[in-house]
């Protein structure tokens, strides 16, 4: 499975907007097949440990406040190829400059609250996978 998999979470700003239903479809239309998937709410601790390689970062304390500030659903996607596939599919991180029919240009609302994230590399697909689901949790 190393390569096919990657992670997800649609974020609080999408899941408090109704499209959670929406972006489940397109990503499944794309053909990325759901492992595993939970609704849940980040702890600050779980937010800060998540995002820990942005702790520098100026937005790092924004970020948190906003990934604690409501639920959200985490995935775990597989498809050949997925870790590319899936950024290309929610496009730039900063909805903005994000290519037409991609989900964050379709849903996101500003570069931090971006409705979905998506794993940057095969090795922090399986870190952030595991952060979320235990091997019960997934099929
Ligand atoms: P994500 O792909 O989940 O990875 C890190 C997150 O930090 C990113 O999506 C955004 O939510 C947020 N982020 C990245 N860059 C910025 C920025 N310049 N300003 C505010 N938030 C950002």
């Amino acid at each position: 499975m190393n390569g096919n998999i990657t992670f997800s979470m649609i974020k609080p700003d999408a899941v408090g907007n109704h499209y959670i239903g929406q972006i489940l479809a397109q990503m499944t239309e794309a053909g990325f097949q759901i492992k595993a998937m939970k609704l849940t709410e980040l702890t600050v601790n779980q937010a800060r440990a998540f995002y820990a390689v942005h702790k520098d970062r100026p937005f790092y304390n924004d970020l948190v406040e906003f990934m604690t500030s409501g639920p959200v659903v985490a995935l775990l996607l597989e498809k050949e190829n997925a870790v590319e596939d899936f950024r290309t599919l929610i496009g730039s991180t900063d909805p903005s400059k994000a290519d037409k029919g991609t989900i964050r240009e379709k849903y996101a609302e500003s570069i931090q609250n971006n409705a979905v994230h998506g794993s940057d590399s095969n090795e922090n697909a399986i870190i952030e996978s595991d952060f979320f689901f235990s091997k019960l949790e997934r099929v």
